[in-house]
């Protein structure tokens, strides 16, 4: 059984990744309106994949007895000032997850659980991950500049992101 600390931490976390799915839906809003629909698709299978990453933690407290406590979301930024804007906004927040998860998992490790410990390693994979991509787009973003031929390739490129929920998911 989780001890009632984990299970509001869990439900702490849930929520966050339930906002990053906003965030970047928000953000794909932002990258349609200036008619940059791949771009605006790689944020579309990013809110997917936040939504997976909330029903895994969901799912998960639910198979250990605890119970889903939803929270209240915050709504996300309206608009951007630039596409560099919004990949540095989503590495910051991918940053702030990461920091988020390694709070739990210090949590997990405090209350010796070592069933959540096992658990959260995926999130702490997939952390490394999230925050390599955001960093290698900012950094293509910022060589391109905001208008030309390099922001038509990057957009072409992700273009073709498609959603895959990972077979470890379920
Ligand atoms: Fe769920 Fe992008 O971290």
């Amino acid at each position: 059984m989780l001890s009632r600390k984990l299970q509001d931490a869990i439900n702490e976390q849930i929520q966050k990744e339930l906002h990053s799915e906003y965030i970047y839906l928000s953000i794909a809003a932002y990258f349609k309106s200036r008619d940059l629909d791949g771009i605006a698709n790689f944020f579309f299978v990013q809110t997917q994949e936040e939504h997976f990453h909330a029903l895994k933690l969901f799912n998960y407290l639910i198979d250990r007895g605890g119970t889903v406590v939803l929270k209240e979301i915050p709504a996300p930024p309206v608009t951007f000032n630039s596409a560099i804007e919004a990949f540095e906004k989503t590495l910051e927040h991918e940053q702030f997850i990461t920091k988020s998860i390694n709070d739990l998992m210090d949590l997990a490790i405090k209350e010796n659980d070592h069933a959540l410990v096992s658990f959260l390693k995926w999130y702490v994979d997939e952390q490394i991950e999230e925050e390599a991509t955001a960093s290698r787009l900012l950094n293509r973003v910022k060589l391109t500049g905001e208008s030309g031929p390099g922001l038509f390739m990057i957009d072409s490129e992700l273009s073709k992101r498609t959603f895959t929920p990972p077979a470890s998911g379920e």
